[in-house]
């Protein structure tokens, strides 16, 4: 991804889909919706409500059709945090890009937010935020990967230390469209990483869509076995050409998390779940 000299003369992404809008919308939403029971975590003697921001990137980004500037998501979630008055505890972001990271640090710095930059891996990282905040608390965990490959199943495990915590997750439709044969029969296949044993676990006969539901289906199991419920509300999200891009989902050892993110992705009343 290009990085530019941002509006605020920090750097910032460039060149980003319009889709990313979509994308922090329900994030917002979601953070609206569960704002007061994030509140009872907040304050002296409670746990906390920490936000985990695995894959940062600078925290402010130009859509590419439209030259439009906006705020990436842990600079969005931050601002809503505080403008629902139930700010977080603690903003741990991390990114394999030691100068995105810098960006968005400083950006949410001068915000004011409680930020805790980690130049590491998702997985490495997601070990280090679980082990740094309270258990007691409350927390939320953004996962928002490009691809599959990075949506490593380690980071899920090591976040799942955390007895509260809610995952809202990206997972890349586009990539389970494009490279799904590729990953079928390449030895070292994205989907070892994103969910190990689907070798001997998933029927790779049938259509590709099936296949492709098998995979994922596996994948949602294993989270399963961790103790999460995932949302039966999973959102995909389309391009301009209708092509699928990325699904958006909840992972949560409560239903009241499921029902948060229900509200939060049907600001019409509609649900779907598409291949
Ligand atoms: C899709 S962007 C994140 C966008 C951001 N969440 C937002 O909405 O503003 C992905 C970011 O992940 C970083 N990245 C890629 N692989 C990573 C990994 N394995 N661990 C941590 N960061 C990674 C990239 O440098 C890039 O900045």
């Amino acid at each position: 991804m290009n990085l530019i000299k941002g509006d605020d003369g920090h750097l910032a992404n460039d060149d980003i889909g319009e889709w990313a809008k979509e994308k922090h919308m329900y994030l917002l939403r979601y953070l609206e919706i569960s704002q007061a029971a994030r509140r009872q975590f907040i304050g002296e003697h409670q746990g906390g409500a920490a936000y985990f921001d695995l894959f940062c990137a600078t925290g402010k980004s130009r859509i590419k059709t439209t030259g439009e500037w906006i705020d990436g998501s842990a600079i969005a979630a931050w601002k809503a945090s505080v403008q629902s008055k139930a700010p977080f505890s603690g903003v741990y972001i991390s990114d394999v890009d030691e100068e995105s990271l810098a960006a968005c640090t400083a950006r949410l710095k001068k915000l004011g937010a409680p930020v805790f930059p980690i130049h590491a891996s998702a997985t490495v990282a997601a070990k280090k935020m679980a082990s740094a905040v309270n258990p007691c608390g409350l927390h939320l965990a953004f996962v928002d990967p490009y691809n599959l490959i990075s949506l490593d199943f380690r980071l899920i495990k090591a976040l799942s230390a955390l007895r509260h915590i809610d995952l809202l997750i990206h997972c890349s439709a586009m990539d389970f469209q494009r490279n799904l044969d590729m990953n079928l029969i390449s030895e070292n296949s994205d989907f070892d990483a994103l969910a190990p044993g689907w070798r001997e676990n998933v029927d790779t006969t049938g259509s590709r869509g099936k296949i492709r539901e098998n995979i994922y289906e596996y994948w949602k199991q294993k989270v399963a076995d961790l103790g999460f419920f995932t949302s039966t509300d999973q959102k995909l999200v389309t391009g301009i050409k209708n092509q699928p891009l990325y699904r958006l989902l909840v992972a949560s050892r409560y239903p009241l998390a499921n029902e948060f993110w229900s509200v939060a992705v049907n600001p019409q009343g509609q649900g779907e779940l598409g291949f």
